[in-house]
């Protein structure tokens, strides 16, 4: 049973001190990295005890303060009933790979989907402490600053997020064509490590957008940034243009300005690649 009386703007209080909960455990870790025990879930894909802690600590904050909303953690899964109504979604360390080497740009991300729509999210720097944060409807946020993503408006003053496929995972190939296609047109790509931190960086205006589909991303990885980025105003969308990135097959997230001239790059390099195959045949 899900408490609908409990308002969007609590879950959204509880969502911040969970991430802030959390995160205090990833800046403790973080300091004594040297004694972490880590773990290969899969090729180049690891999990630490930080993570693990992290996830432990957010679950059971939201366990005592939303008794009735089902979590989805990257690490432990799903809890009973969170195939249905509303669920948490929790990256309880999004850029472990950067967290692991010292690299201090790491996150935590929550995300709360209602049905198959994302409607609010939090994502949290705990070195930083910036806390990106959103509700549907309500506008994006970090801290109480109001977000309104980018206004530059030449593409070739635009700096542009991505994240770049690694052994064992994403399609190598795509990603540099799609590489190829748009590092002319622009002032500069960037790949810090933390897609979720980073796609709150286009609502932030830091990044002028954002885009992702030679290395898929996870629902956790980003389904709080797109709703960070469209109460800031951004567009998020698949590389198509059109379709609902929360399916975790691409992701073009840029303001209003750039999205469609991002989705027309990405669709003449697609096609021209393309036509190349249909000739060598
Ligand atoms: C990773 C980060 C990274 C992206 C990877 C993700 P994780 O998440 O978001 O930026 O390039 O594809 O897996 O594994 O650190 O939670
Ligand atoms: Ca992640």
């Amino acid at each position: 049973m899900h408490d609908r009386t409990c308002s969007r703007s609590h879950i959204v209080a509880c969502m911040k001190e969970a991430a802030r909960i959390g995160g205090a455990s990833l800046a403790g870790n973080f300091a004594r990295l040297a004694a972490l025990p880590i773990l290969e879930k899969g090729p180049s894909d690891f999990v630490s005890a930080a993570d693990i802690e992290s996830e432990r600590l957010i679950i059971a904050h939201l366990g005592d303060t939303l008794p009735d909303i089902a979590v989805l953690g990257e690490e432990s899964g799903a809890s009973p009933g969170a195939s249905d109504g509303r669920r948490i979604v929790i990256d309880p360390l999004d850029g472990t790979n950067n967290f692991l080497h010292g690299i201090p740009q790491f996150s935590v991300s929550l995300a709360l989907m209602e049905g198959d729509e994302v409607t609010a999210g939090v994502t949290y720097h705990p070195l930083s402490h910036d806390m990106f944060w959103a509700a549907k409807g309500e506008g994006a946020f970090l801290g109480d600053q109001r977000l309104t993503g980018s206004k530059r408006s030449s593409l070739a003053h635009a700096v542009v997020g991505t994240c770049f496929p690694y052994h064992g995972k994403g399609d190598t190939e795509k990603a540099a064509r799609e590489m190829a296609a748009i590092m002319p047109q622009v002032s500069g790509i960037r790949s810090p490590g933390s897609a979720a931190l980073e796609i709150a960086y286009v609502a932030e205006g830091r990044f002028d957008g954002f885009w992702t589909s030679g290395a898929k991303l996870d629902l956790w990885d980003l389904a709080a940034g797109v709703i960070i980025a469209r109460e800031a105003g951004c567009i998020a969308t698949e590389i198509d243009g059109e379709g609902d990135p929360l399916h975790c097959r691409s992701l073009v997230v840029a303001p209003r300005q750039f999205h469609s001239l991002f989705i027309d790059i990405f669709r003449t390099a697609s096609a021209s690649n393309a036509a190349c195959q249909a000739r060598s045949r």
